[in-house]
């Protein structure tokens, strides 16, 4: 019976974690990670759009305490730009004014200042980078959080250093810009979240859910290559429910995000944002190296004339026969 009962608590994920200290190719809840990525941005073609880049990104980027329920990540939010992230999952919550960074009800000792000062000193050492941020309102319910960060960009930031369009940027449009995903009525401040093609199916109510989470992951990550090249794909690898800790399922899922990647011998393909909880800096630089390396036109030789082609070599040759 004891046994039993036993199997029952690994299974749902009660016990069986040892608590922050696994480093792992796929996954780390250590404090910080393995290897630092600051700038890898820079290799990408200027006129290349956003949403062809492929990038990792942190699901509740802030949410480091509260607890086993709460936490999804242990680096800090200069550790992971640095380590590489380039997606930001930011939560606040809206008291007369102030926002405060929450998950549910656990406070995360920081507000929004901090995130956006962050943001600003990452992007000032780093200028080819670009940030992006979903933004939205959590654990209160104002529905009315426009004008309160409005100020606090002035106050923590520039509104230069915002991309201030729905449109999808270029690579040269968005070096050195905080690119918000704003999940929130008012003007735009940014891009619209709800513009993202989105795969996040965060409930997962058991362990032995694990496999349905896995199936949506990936048959997203299969759709992003041939999707609409003009949107932004992201896919969260992240989940968690009453009887699954974050961490729990970050351990399975994240395993068999490593595999697939592995397993992907074309890396020419656009995969857009993974956004994960507890990534580890090679699962990171993994999902970097997925890049659609764009054809160098000038060195490319066509060996088929085309008609234009064809048309200009006759023209030339009548001009010749002409003048002669
Ligand atoms: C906003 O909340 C944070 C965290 O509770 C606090 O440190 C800060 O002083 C508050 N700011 C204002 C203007 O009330
Ligand atoms: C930014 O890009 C420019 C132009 O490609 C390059 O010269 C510079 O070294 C890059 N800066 C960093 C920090 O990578």
């Amino acid at each position: 019976m004891m046994k039993m009962l036993m199997e029952l608590m690994v299974l749902v994920g009660l016990i069986g974690l040892s608590h922050g200290a696994i480093q792992r190719p796929d996954y780390d809840d250590t404090p910080n990670p393995e290897f630092l990525n600051p700038s890898w941005m820079t290799s990408i073609p200027d006129d290349q759009l956003l949403s062809e880049v492929t990038m990792p990104g942190t699901h509740n980027t802030m949410a480091l305490y509260g607890g086993v329920y709460a936490e999804c990540q242990t680096w800090s939010l200069a550790s992971q730009l640095r380590a590489g992230i380039r997606f930001l999952d930011i939560r606040v919550r809206h008291v007369k004014g102030n926002l405060t960074i929450h998950h549910g009800v656990s406070y995360q000792r920081a507000h929004f200042g901090h995130v956006l000062e962050g943001v600003v000193d990452f992007l000032q050492e780093y200028p080819n980078e670009t940030v992006l941020m979903r933004l939205r309102e959590e654990f209160s319910e104002t529905y009315d959080i426009y004008g309160s960060v409005v100020d606090f960009i002035h106050r923590y930031a520039h509104w230069d250093m915002l991309w201030h369009s729905r449109l999808v940027p270029t690579m040269a449009e968005a070096r050195g810009k905080l690119i918000i995903l704003q999940e929130f009525s008012g003007p735009d401040l940014g891009m619209r979240y709800g513009s993202l093609d989105i795969a996040d199916h965060w409930k997962v109510p058991t362990l032995l859910h694990v496999d349905e989470k896995w199936q949506s992951v990936y048959e997203h990550l299969e759709a992003a290559p041939t999707g609409n090249m003009a949107q932004i794909f992201l896919t969260y690898s992240s989940g968690a429910g009453l009887f699954a800790y974050p961490r729990a399922v970050a351990q399975r899922v994240n395993a068999q995000l490593y595999n697939y990647l592995r397993s992907k011998t074309d890396l020419n393909q656009r995969l857009g944002i993974v956004c994960m909880d507890f990534p580890a800096a090679p699962i990171i630089q993994m999902i970097i190296d997925f890049q659609l390396k764009k054809v160098i036109k000038s060195q490319s030789f066509n060996p088929v004339p085309t008609r234009a082609s064809l048309k200009n070599a006759i023209s030339s040759l009548r001009k010749k026969m002409i003048t002669q």
